[in-house]
């Protein structure tokens, strides 16, 4: 980890305007400096940088923040890759904290893993550009597959000579380590201790981090020899993690945020191609099932996943696990088909521009219509199949974190399957409470094994598994972090009863401060959170803010314990970008979505977090009924219990009704 002392320094040494001038042109105006917004296209200018306040506000996108949340926004660096990126920059040597030999030793071994494999895609990408072999055999078969010189550069495509260690030769004799070679893949060692290039006679396709560094290579044979496979890939090492990577996430990742959409595709061919053709929001799973990790990293850059698949029917079936993933990670997903026997790759080549971009818009179908459209021949005249079908898009739409959203989706599917919503809901519910039942006894296993994980050596903590409680429950951190000490309008809806025994809803709106808010109305219920980490921290945060009534966060985090530190720590710096938008308009802080108050999304969190809670607790007190006691005081209890849960369900249909 970097230490404190570092960042300090990085934090007193970095100029914002310098920072962003390396990314902007700026034009002095008045005490400000102006210039054309990097994050949407615009004419006329509506980016400002405050050299006085060091600080930076985009009017077009409503960000804003100091020079690290400039980097995290326009270059999609971590915390700690901006950290490190300021600190080139302006020559200060970065000091590790809790490094030890092992750790340090370990560094130096990955970064030499990059280097060889920096090294390696250099030597590939010089073979095919300046060897008679290289220009003979690969630059011919990217050409007759209609990549430009310039698409190739840019990928930075390579082709490996068809001999047995003609990189590993040219390797070892600039000094590189077989040591190295051996650990990235690239070389193979043999029993006899012989080398072996891995690739041999194959064209290279670099696999670039979201940064731009080299992770490994795939290799694809030049012909369509069944016998062989035909692409060889690197195998996993400490710089590649398949399951973690996307390729073509480095060049496509300014496009995906600008256009707020990721396409999706198969393979390294179709990437290019779609490059080429002028879609550059496009990244690839490499043929195999997405991860969770690789919808995470577009996560960072967009909501939005569209995507396309070949014509063939095999390939979409094993899609729909893929979708479900996407949805659980609270993404928007929409799939697009091209005709028979065409993939991305094929389509893009032969379709000018503008039909392709028209082509993907109009052909891009939202996640249920497409299971619909796929299923609903076989199932039309089968009520069999139709229940099942239901039931399949039923358990997509419970992955959705959203209530909002899945409310919709019902709506959707009720009206497409000619089905009633209420049934809808109800076995929505059913399996929404199965969910949590289940995410609640492995996140009980879980703990009994280890209660935090460790720091990961890069800085960010490891991405925990995550289930809807322990999302929504940091969810509630992170406002109490951000906003708990704001005062904001909150309404409230009560059931009251008129002279003739009829019940109304009777609103009023009150101030609190946030706090306030979420301590009064989780008390009420006397519900706690399920994770112990975070149990503990709302206590810190809450004694705190009962305390002292407000809560400045550096000077908060130091009076924790360190295990709790890093976890706020975390938390914070996360969804920080979120806070990013506080700006100086106090009064009117826009949450992710500008419609929605301070008071609306924590309200929505409170309740959605309550319900939860609540379904856990009657689920739990239903485990308890006996075949041999009077139960009867259990059984009360479920009631009440579910007197509230209703009365919460009312709450939530209000909230909804306030935004659309
Ligand atoms: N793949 C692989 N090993 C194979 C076949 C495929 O690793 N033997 C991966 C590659 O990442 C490939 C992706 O799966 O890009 C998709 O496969 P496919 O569509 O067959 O490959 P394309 O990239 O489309 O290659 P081409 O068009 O040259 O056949
Ligand atoms: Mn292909």
């Amino acid at each position: 980890m970097i230490s404190k002392n570092t960042i300090d320094t990085v934090f007193e040494t970095a100029r914002v305007e310098e920072v962003i001038g390396d990314f902007v042109n700026l034009k002095r105006a008045g005490s400000n400096l102006k210039g054309l917004s990097p994050f949407s296209n615009e004419k006329s200018p509506s980016f400002m940088v405050s050299p006085v306040k060091q600080i930076w506000k985009d009017f077009s996108s409503g960000k804003g923040g100091n020079a690290v949340a400039f980097l995290m926004e326009h270059e999609h660096f971590t915390y700690p890759e901006a950290i490190r990126y300021l600190a080139k920059k302006y020559n200060i040597e970065i000091e590790e904290t809790e490094q030890t030999e092992e750790d340090k030793e370990q560094a130096n071994e990955k970064e030499s893993m990059y280097l060889v494999s920096e090294f390696a895609q250099k030597y590939f990408h010089n073979t095919l550009m300046n060897t008679d072999e290289g220009q003979a055999i690969g630059y011919s078969y990217f050409k007759e597959r209609g990549f430009t010189g310039d698409t190739i550069k840019k990928f930075g495509l390579g082709y490996s000579p068809e001999e047995w260690d003609a990189f590993s030769k040219e390797a070892l004799g600039k000094g590189y380590k077989l040591d190295y070679l051996d650990k990235t893949g690239l070389t193979i060692v043999r029993e006899d201790g012989r080398t072996v290039d891995r690739f041999r006679g194959r064209v290279m396709f670099p696999i670039q981090s979201m940064s731009g560094r080299v992770l490994g290579f795939g290799g694809r044979i030049l012909g369509n020899d069944k016998k062989v496979a035909k692409y060889l890939n690197s195998p996993e090492s400490d710089i590649y993690h398949k399951s973690k990577v996307l390729y073509g996430i480095f060049h496509a990742k300014q496009a995906i945020a600008k256009q707020d959409n990721c396409f999706l595709v198969e393979g390294y061919t179709d990437v290019i191609q779609l490059h080429q053709a002028g879609i550059e929001n496009v990244v690839a799973s490499s043929g195999t099932a997405l991860t969770p990790d690789q919808i995470r990293l577009i996560n960072r850059l967009t909501k939005n996943i569209t995507v396309l698949f070949d014509g063939d029917a095999a390939g979409l079936r094993a899609s729909v696990r893929g979708i479900d993933l996407i949805l659980e990670e609270g993404m928007n997903v929409k799939v697009c088909t091209f005709p028979d026997g065409d993939d991305p790759d094929s389509f893009a080549k032969k379709t000018p521009h503008d039909e392709l971009v028209a082509y993907l818009n109009d052909n891009a179908k939202d996640f249920i219509q497409f299971k619909a459209g796929l299923l609903m021949d076989e199932a039309k005249n089968d009520p069999v199949k139709k229940a099942g079908l239901i039931r399949d898009m039923v358990t997509s739409i419970s992955k959705i974190p959203d209530r909002i959203q899945r409310e919709i989706y019902v709506q959707e599917v009720a009206r497409i399957m000619d089905i009633s919503e209420q049934v809808l809901v109800s076995t929505l519910s059913q399996i929404v409470q199965k969910d949590i039942t289940d995410a609640g006894k492995k996140f009980r296993e879980e703990q009994k094994e280890n209660v935090m994980k460790p720091v990961a050596d890069d800085g960010s903590v490891q991405q925990e598994r995550v289930d809807i409680l322990d999302r929504l429950e940091r969810r509630i951190i992170e406002i109490l972090l951000l906003y708990g000490g704001t005062e904001q309008d909150f309404e409230d809806v009560y059931i009251k009863y008129d002279k003739f025994g009829k019940e109304y809803e009777y609103t009023e709106r009150k101030a609190y401060k946030v706090y306030e808010r979420i301590y009064l109305n989780l008390q009420e219920d006397e519900i706690q959170f399920t994770n112990p980490v975070f149990r503990e921290l709302y206590k810190a945060i809450t004694d705190h803010y009962l305390a002292h009534q407000s809560l400045t966060v550096d000077t908060f985090l130091n009076t924790l314990p360190p295990e709790l530190q890093s976890v706020a720590t975390d938390i914070f710096m996360q969804d920080e970008k979120y806070s990013l938008h506080e700006w100086e308009e106090k009064k009117q802080i826009p949450v992710k979505d500008k419609t929605m108050s301070v008071s609306a999304y924590a309200n929505e969190h409170i309740i959605d977090l309550r319900w939860l809670l609540l379904g856990k607790l009657i689920q739990d007190l239903k485990m308890q009924v006996s075949p041999d006691a009077d139960n009867m005081e259990i059984l009360m209890a479920v009631n009440d219990y579910n007197t509230l849960v209703n009365y919460l369900s009312r709450k939530i249909s209000r909230l909804r009704s306030q935004f659309f």
